[in-house]
C-alpha cells in the first residue's frame, strides 16, 4: 500500500522523527508529501533541513490526502479538526493520530468520514530504539493495518493493543522513559558522592542501564535472576539493595507507573 499523497497535519519534533525514518525507508516517498504546520517559520526550518518536503502553513494539500499522520498538540485538536475539510462523497481517508490520550471514540466523532487509528509511540523513537502501541479503529482493511504496522516498525517495536490497555501501555513506555532518567541521574550523582568526576558518572551510569537491558532482554533473563547473578553473599550489591529496599523504591517504582495509567485515563 503506497498512498498517492502522504499528508502530514503538524510537522513537530514527533512527527519528523517518525517521518524522515518512513522517508528513509522508502515506505513513504518524499514526493508524496503534504506537509501542514502553523507558523512561516516552522514551515522554512523544515524545509531548509529537507527541502525535498512540501512543508506549508495552509492544511488543504494535506487533508486532501488519503492518509493523513496528524500530529499536533492535544489542545490543538479541536482547532484543526474544525478547519478541515470533509473528504468528497464516497471517499474514506485514513487518519494516523499519534497525539497522546486522545481516544479513537473522540477522533471518530471529530472525523466521522474518516478511518482512524490511535498510535501511541515513544520518545525513544527519536533513535529508532522505541516502543509504538497501535489501536484500530473501525473498518481497515488487513493491507492498511500491515503497512501501518511497518511504517511505526522503521522506530522500534509495534504492538498492537485493545485500546483499554493503551493507559497501562502509555505509563510505561512513555513515562517510563522519565523515570528511568530519573534513576540515571540518581544513580550518577551516588557515583559522584562516591568519588568519580561528575561527566564520567552519567556516562557511565547511562552504559550500565542499557548494558543491563541488553543483558535481560538478550538472555531472556527475569529481573530477579539478574539480580541474584550480581549479588554474591556479604557482597557489595546486596549492601546496596538492602538500602533500596528500605527506601521502598520498588514500591516507588510501582505507584509511579500506576499514577502514570491513572492520570492518562482521566486526560482521556
Ligand atoms: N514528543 C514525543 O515524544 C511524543 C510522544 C508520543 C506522542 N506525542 C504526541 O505527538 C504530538 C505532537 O507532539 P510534538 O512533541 O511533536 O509537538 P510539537 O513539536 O510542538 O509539534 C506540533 C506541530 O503541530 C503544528 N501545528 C500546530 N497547530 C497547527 C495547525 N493548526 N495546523 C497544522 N499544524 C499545526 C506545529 O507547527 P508550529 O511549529 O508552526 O507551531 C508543529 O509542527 C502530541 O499530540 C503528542 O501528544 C509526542
Amino acid at each position: 500500500m503506497s498512498p498517492t499523497t502522504f499528508g502530514v497535519i503538524g510537522l513537530g519534533r514527533m512527527a519528523q522523527a517518525l517521518l524522515f525514518p518512513w522517508l528513509d525507508s522508502g515506505l513513504v516517498a518524499s514526493a508524496a508529501v503534504r506537509a501542514a504546520v502553523a507558523s512561516e517559520a516552522s514551515a522554512q526550518r523544515i524545509r531548509a533541513h529537507r527541502a525535498d518536503l512540501q512543508v506549508a502553513t495552509d492544511a488543504a494539500a494535506a487533508w486532501s490526502s488519503p492518509v493523513v499522520l496528524l500530529a499536533v498538540k492535544p489542545q490543538q485538536l479541536e482547532a484543526v479538526a474544525a478547519a478541515a475539510p470533509t473528504p468528497l462523497a464516497g471517499e474514506t481517508p485514513l487518519l494516523l493520530s499519534v497525539l497522546a490520550g486522545v481516544r479513537l471514540a473522540r477522533l471518530q466523532s471529530l472525523f466521522p468520514a474518516w478511518k482512524v487509528v490511535r498510535a501511541v509511540p515513544n520518545t525513544p523513537c527519536l533513535v529508532r530504539a522505541g516502543l509504538t502501541g497501535l489501536a484500530w479503529g473501525d473498518g481497515l482493511s488487513t493491507d492498511q493495518k500491515v503497512w501501518i504496522q511497518e511504517l511505526f516498525s522503521q522506530v522500534g517495536e509495534v504492538l498492537e493493543l485493545p485500546e483499554a490497555q493503551l493507559d497501562a501501555f502509555l505509563a510505561l513506555t512513555s513515562s517510563g522513559p522519565a523515570f528511568v532518567a530519573l534513576v540515571a541521574d540518581a544513580l550518577a550523582d551516588g557515583a559522584v558522592a562516591a568519588g568519580l568526576p561528575r561527566q564520567q558518572a552519567h556516562r557511565l551510569a547511562h552504559r550500565t542501564l542499557a548494558g543491563t537491558a541488553a543483558l535481560l532482554q538478550e538472555q531472556d533473563l527475569h529481573p530477579a535472576e539478574l539480580r541474584d547473578m550480581v549479588s554474591s553473599p556479604g557482597g557489595t550489591t546486596i549492601a546496596g539493595i538492602r538500602v533500596l529496599e528500605r527506601s521502598g523504591l520498588r514500591s516507588a517504582l510501582i505507584e509511579a507507573v500506576v499514577a502514570a495509567a491513572e492520570r492518562s485515563r482521566e486526560l482521556g
